[in-house]
């Protein structure tokens, strides 16, 4: 299922706002956010006005869901919020998560200072909790609240976990709700760990598909990747998995990992090329012009003749991202459509550009995901030799044209090196 979908964040349009108001000396104190500070609550107000005239005009010209990113934490601003989105058409689900347990707070403000645009310390994000915490109301599926969409995720310091789900209406709320609740949503920073496997015959050969062994060049990268994983502090005692997909290639590139768990999953198998499946580009251009030029023009959506699409791609691989989610110090091992799409994922990289995202063989990729979309990409070559299976636009020769800079996406993991 995809749902064409954009985050309004409340804290984007307060800044803008007051950073139109503030003048280089003053600025912003958490008391602004203590609910009794009438300026603060105000300017809040307002941001949350802006935010919903935005979204409006996002709803006219798209089907889809609009993610309002604020806190809603009391009762009353929930029936304000709710009554405006229902004058709109628009229904709500509400996400409340709630945790009492401090050592995750800290963590969750150390993630905040590193990567939020606030720019604050310590202390103002431990007094502005306070301030909401003063008001805070949980959502109450007992009294006033019963009618609400919402889900209420609890995570306690004595170890109790709970999700309390609340009249979910249709199908699309209910994808949403299991979403949200397989998210790690109070882990603020994780690793995860990306590879593809290592060369391959077909590599070499220029051929697509199939279920080829390593080329000696691909074993050898094999050999090193536990190597490279352990110069990026990753010590035996860690616990950490590897996932690959259930063909050859794969798990030749993960056999010499010192991990406990090593995960086959048919999901993470390349792309079906289907009836051109163990042809060169250059063979398929001949035998299948029309299709050829057809899948250079649209290939997130074009699905090869009695396989797949990118879009079949990104739809398989949901389970995958679904565990993922939960998980942290993970190294999926997998082929060039698969991590393009896992990529583009934590990338927010938009659809029809990222088939065409440059992920180059013989290269581990560590990405650091944070608060705020934020995520730290670091490429860690191997500095053993590959060929390059990556296809311009245009053309049926592989390997990268270094000269073409119009091809922008093509430079989108080259430009976080
Ligand atoms: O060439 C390696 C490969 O993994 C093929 O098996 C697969 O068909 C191809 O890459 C996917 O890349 P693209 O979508 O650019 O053709």
């Amino acid at each position: 299922m995809m749902i064409n979908s954009k985050i309004f964040n409340i804290g984007d349009y307060r800044r803008k706002q007051l950073d139109s108001q503030l003048d280089e000396f003053t600025s912003v104190d958490a008391d602004f956010y203590n609910f009794e500070n009438q300026e603060g609550l105000k300017i809040r107000l307002n941001a949350y006005e802006n935010a919903l005239k935005d979204m409006e005009k996002w709803f006219l010209n798209n089907e889809g869901v609009a993610i309002l990113d604020g806190t809603s934490s009391t009762r009353s601003h929930r029936k304000w919020l709710l009554e405006r989105l229902r004058r709109l058409h628009i229904e709500p689900i509400f996400i409340e998560s709630f945790s009492d347990d401090k050592d995750l707070e800290k963590l969750n403000i150390n993630a905040l200072i590193k990567s939020s645009p606030d720019k604050k310390d310590f202390d103002f994000y431990e007094e502005k909790i306070k301030n909401y915490i003063k008001f805070y109301e949980s959502m109450n599926e007992y009294n006033d609240e019963k009618d609400y969409t919402f889900v209420k995720l609890m995570k306690k310091a004595d170890g109790m976990e709970q999700a309390v789900i609340n009249k979910v209406q249709s199908y699309l709320e209910s994808k949403i709700i299991f979403y949200v609740m397989n998210l790690n949503y109070l882990n603020p920073s994780k690793v995860i760990w990306l590879s593809r496997h290592g060369e391959s015959v077909y590599n070499v050969e220029k051929k697509i598909g199939g279920d080829s062994k390593l080329s000696e060049r691909g074993l050898l990268y094999a050999k090193k990747l536990p190597q490279l994983l352990k110069e990026q502090g990753f010590d035996e005692n860690n616990q950490m998995s590897a996932w690959t997909s259930t063909l050859v290639r794969t798990n030749e590139t993960a056999q010499f990992l010192p991990f406990d768990q090593i995960l086959p999953w048919r999901a993470l198998n390349e792309l079906d090329a289907g009836l051109c499946d163990g042809m060169t580009y250059e063979e398929i251009e001949e035998k299948y012009p029309e299709d050829f030029k057809e899948r250079d023009d649209d290939k997130f959506e074009y699905r090869y003749k009695g396989g797949e699409s990118y879009k079949d791609v990104v739809l398989r691989v949901e389970p995958v991202m679904m565990e993922l989610e939960r998980q942290s110090n993970v190294l999926i091992i997998t082929h060039q459509a698969v991590l393009r799409c896992i990529y583009a994922y934590f990338m927010n990289i938009p659809q029809d550009q990222s088939p065409w995202v440059a992920i180059p063989l013989h290269t581990l990729i560590k990405l650091e995901v944070r608060p705020y979309g934020a995520c730290k990409v670091s490429l860690i070559k191997a500095n053993i030799p590959a060929v390059s299976t990556y296809k311009e636009k245009g053309t049926s020769n592989v390997g990268e044209d270094v000269s073409n800079k119009s091809n922008s996406s093509r430079s989108l993991l080259a430009d976080t090196n």
